[in-house]
């Protein structure tokens, strides 16, 4: 309907593109006033007119449309009364001719996401899961579009600080305590090695030809780092399957130690790399940058030089259309310079990766116990959530079916959606009084809406799919329509932004809106047209609030 305004106004103003009076189209804030409503203020100055003189000509020069009822002069508005019946007819039309409402059939492109990516050894922390949530909120936003998604995750799995690790295992540690403790013990053993050195600098010394051995191949070394790598693994396992996420590959940076030679070889080819303090460099000056290191005195790769070769073995491999990284900001600088050198290689495609970053985590004081000083480890924060979830449900519903899942839903969904709600540049605050409250603008608010429309479809029973649109066109109904129609272009428009919080925003949106029509219009009522229509508009909200909550990553369970 809007994009219909938009073509009738675009016929008779010409200094306005259609981008243009799309934007400017703005929704009234009472229903009385119209669907649509356009200010001529700013083409006062164009027409050297007062805005209410344009607006009465420009009612004039449009007439009578088919599909509006009305037209008015509101001030310096034109306020634009659409034909309900009509327009209701038209959304559910829509909604039922698309078999994935909001989404596209396959576009044959390829979209590589890179999130994410814990580093062995260490902790899966609270930014981890941040990248880890929205990386898969941007996952399922692309598939849904179309596009074929290769999830990648770049585990921090090669570097000087296994050489270091395992120096400290061979003086510190044991099997039995790191097979007990895990990835505590190799973090406490980490530390230590950390003051050790700092008395005994030979010890860094051991611990750079360890990690030499490892690049060289040595089997001792490679055994030891692999064991570490595993037993890291299992528990950022643990972590997908509670929050329910996977990934398509799991190549780390070691996946790219044998494929930096060939960064290191095209790049001399090219004359990019200069030596510099005995490192070899690729200087970036004209951009405002320090230069990209590519290896280090001793010839060893780091971290940018892993991301250059992994950038050319993912381009060879997927050929994807666009390659994302989702990490924090403090990692902007990193992958503008590694961008910025893959352009240098003469590679169009270098516009085609795109950083995501995200801003910081904070916790409500106190509000969050840790293992171990500060420490947190995103397991005991899903833990915990699912945990105080459950005491809820004990409070305010203990009979409802399987209430073991039901609360890791609501748990894990309660995070999720905290995660989500704002943009993603914001920062995060835990507080757990906030994200848990039912009420609030939360992920449980959105479940419960869901759990509400279907306690209402169990109630009316089984009834067919029919929408008479003349019976749909009081206020509720039709401000329910109108959300319904927006979905399609929200997902797009979060995709185009990288932006889940455009889906969980719409969410909140879509379940104030059947709130209010479950206030508003009776469902149960005896006139059977009129309750196939409304139980048919309860179906329709349902399977878009769980689509899009499916878009974040939550599950919605059926009641709570
Ligand atoms: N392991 C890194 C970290 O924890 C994130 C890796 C991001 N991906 C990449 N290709 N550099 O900070």
């Amino acid at each position: 309907m809007k994009n219909k305004i938009v073509e009738i106004l675009s016929s008779q103003i010409s200094d306005l593109t259609k981008d243009e009076l799309a934007q400017l189209i703005e929704i009234p804030p009472k229903p009385e006033m119209g669907d649509f409503a356009f200010p001529c203020f700013r083409l006062a100055k164009v027409y050297h007119k007062a805005p209410p003189v344009i607006a009465a000509d420009l009612k004039e020069a449009i007439g009578d449309q088919p599909f509006l009822s009305d037209i008015k002069v509101m001030g310096g508005f034109l306020n634009f009364y659409v034909n309900k019946e009509q327009y209701a007819g038209q959304i559910i039309d829509r909604y039922c001719k698309s078999e994935n409402y909001g989404g596209a059939a396959s576009n044959g492109k390829t979209i590589c996401i890179d999130y994410s990516s814990p580093n062995v050894a260490k902790n899966f922390h609270v930014g981890h899961l941040r990248t880890t949530i929205i990386g898969n909120s941007l996952y399922k936003i692309f598939e849904k579009l179309g596009y074929k998604v290769e999830r990648i995750n770049h585990l921090g799995d090669w570097g000087t600080q296994f050489g270091k690790l395992i120096v400290a295992y061979k003086k510190w540690g044991s099997k039995e305590a790191v097979e007990e403790k895990g990835i505590q013990e190799l973090m406490d053993i980490y530390v230590k090695f950390h003051e050790e050195a700092e008395k005994d600098d030979s010890l860094n010394d051991e611990a750079r030809a360890w990690f030499a051995k490892m690049e060289q191949g040595d089997e001792e070394a490679l055994a030891i780092w692999k064991w570490f790598k595993d037993i890291s693994l299992q528990e950022f396992i643990r972590v997908y399957d509670i929050l329910g996420m996977s990934f398509d590959h799991y190549t780390g940076e070691s996946f790219y130690m044998d494929k930096t030679e060939e960064v290191v070889r095209l790049l001399t080819e090219k004359g990019l790399l200069v030596e510099s303090e005995g490192a070899m460099v690729v200087k970036l000056d004209d951009y405002d940058m320090p230069p990209c290191i590519v290896a280090k005195r001793d010839g060893s790769s780091i971290y940018a030089t892993r991301d250059l070769a992994a950038i050319l073995y993912r381009k060879r491999e997927y050929n994807f259309d666009k390659c994302l990284y989702v990490t924090g900001l403090e990692q902007k600088l990193h992958f503008a310079q590694v961008f910025k050198v893959i352009e240098l290689m003469g590679n169009d495609y270098a516009n085609n990766l795109v950083h995501i970053p995200y801003g910081l985590v904070s916790l409500k004081n106190g509000k969050i116990s840790s293992r171990k000083g500060n420490v947190i480890f995103a397991e005991d924060i899903l833990k915990e959530s699912i945990g105080k979830t459950l005491s809820i449900i004990d409070e305010k519903n203990p009979d409802i079916p399987d209430k073991e899942a039901t609360a890791r839903k609501i748990g894990i969904g309660a995070i999720i959606f905290n995660d989500l709600y704002n943009q993603r540049i914001k920062d995060v605050i835990f507080d757990w009084d906030k994200l848990l409250n039912f009420d609030g603008e939360t992920g449980p608010y959105v479940q419960y809406t869901y759990a509400r429309a279907s306690s209402v479809l169990r109630k009316t029973g089984n009834l067919p799919f029919e929408i008479d649109p003349s019976l749909v066109v009081d206020d509720a109904s039709m401000d329910l329509l109108k959300e319904i129609e927006r979905y399609p272009q929200i997902v797009q428009d979060a995709a185009d932004r990288y932006e889940p919080s455009v889906i969980a925003r719409y969410s909140m949106d879509l379940a104030h809106a059947f709130n209010r029509f479950y206030r508003e219009c009776q469902i149960n009522v005896e006139d059977v047209k009129l309750k196939n229509s409304r139980t048919s508009l309860v179906k329709i909200t349902r399977a878009i609030i769980k689509d899009s909550l499916s878009l974040l990553g939550i599950d919605c369970p059926e009641q709570m």
